[in-house]
């Protein structure tokens, strides 16, 4: 079986959101979505979700693409996740181009193209305007 792995906050779900989880799913067989605390949000990222860690963990759970969601609360894990969970390819969107290179001696990496014109913030944003 062909384990996926891939990382984020996923606030207030969208179809970019959708649509990387059905692009990094159709490289393999199984995807884990490391979903990003409340508390690594705040600290390390540096943003507050609209939705709670439970919530967003809600909406993921039924998502057809994602096999699993487990806690993402450091950047350090990342390394031990792959091994631990036997993963053969790392997904991210390339906004993060470059930045997880260091792991290609683990898994393959891949970053995906963002979809365009949609991001949580420009949600935040726009609504902001009505
Ligand atoms: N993503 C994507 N296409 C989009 C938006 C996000 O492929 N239009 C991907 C990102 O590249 C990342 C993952 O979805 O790999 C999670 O991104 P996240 O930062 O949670 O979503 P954004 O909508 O970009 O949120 P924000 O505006 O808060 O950065």
């Amino acid at each position: 079986m062909k384990k996926i792995i891939t990382y984020g906050t996923f606030d207030i779900l969208h179809y970019g959101h959708i649509l990387l989880f059905e692009r990094a799913k159709a490289l393999g067989d199984y995807l884990i979505v490391g979903l990003s605390t409340d508390e690594f949000n705040e600290k390390a990222k540096k943003k507050q979700a609209y939705f709670d860690y439970e919530k967003r963990k809600l909406l993921r759970d039924s998502i057809l693409y994602v096999g699993e969601i487990m806690p993402e609360i450091s950047w350090a894990q990342k390394e031990r996740d792959i091994v631990e969970y036997g993963v053969d390819i790392f997904v991210m969107g390339d906004d993060w181009r470059g930045k997880f290179d260091f792991l290609s001696h683990l898994c393959k990496v891949v970053y995906l193209p963002r979809t365009p014109e949609i991001s949580t913030t420009k949600i935040r944003d726009d609504l902001k305007r009505y």
